[in-house]
């Protein structure tokens, strides 16, 4: 055998060894995928199985769905209390739990209907806030011209008619928007705001 036939030899069992090579690697990336699978969706519980990139799992709307008419907001500061269900994905044996908000529809000043958790943002006791439409008989609220939403907690304070800004209190973050979806007929609550705390 001469050199270049040596050389051309060495080369095949180099390729035929690195393909060996991947093939029996393979079951083991495999495995470490299925293993890792489990860890990443704990570390980000809203990941799909097996899909890192993919949009993760958001809570869904649950029936009863609220929904209004326009006839229910007669006239302007006309506010109606709600409660919205979302199904959430959890590690539990039904592998979900419904979770409850209540809320606050209204028609503002600016003639436009939106909807609010009533879940205050200020402290753990997460306390419902109130609809107050008078705000000259409470000392311990900022005098407004509009009607606010009150904490009974610490009496944090917040303006329905500019995104739910907080006017008083000890709330430093605005109450959290829901979303209201309009058909031409129905006025349906179809999601919370995401990125809030409550
Ligand atoms: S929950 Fe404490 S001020 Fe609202």
């Amino acid at each position: 055998m001469n050199d270049k036939e040596h050389c051309t030899d060495a080369k095949a069992v180099l390729t035929r060894r690195t393909i060996l090579k991947l093939i029996a690697g393979a079951p083991l990336v495999a495995t470490f995928g299925l293993l890792a699978s489990p860890f990443l969706r704990f570390l980000r519980p809203t990941l799909k199985p097996l899909d890192i990139v993919g949009q993760s799992d958001q809570p869904l709307a649950e029936p009863p769905i609220p929904t209004f008419i326009d006839k229910d907001f007669p006239a302007p500061w006309t506010c109606l209390p709600f409660t919205f269900y979302q199904k959430y994905l959890e590690y539990n044996p039904e592998l979900a739990e419904v979770r409850t908000t209540p809320g606050f529809i209204m028609r503002t000043a600016k003639n436009e209907i939106v909807a609010f958790s009533r879940i205050c943002t200020q402290c753990r006791h997460q306390q419902p806030v109130n609809f107050l439409r008078d705000t000259h008989e409470h000392n311990c609220i900022t005098q407004s011209k509009t009607p606010v939403l009150c904490c009974p907690c610490d009496c944090s304070t917040f303006d329905p008619n500019d995104n739910g800004r907080v006017l008083g209190g000890p709330a430093s973050r605005p109450l959290r928007r829901m979303t209201v979806a309009f058909d031409g007929e129905y006025y349906t609550i179809t999601g919370l705001e995401q990125n809030g705390i409550a």
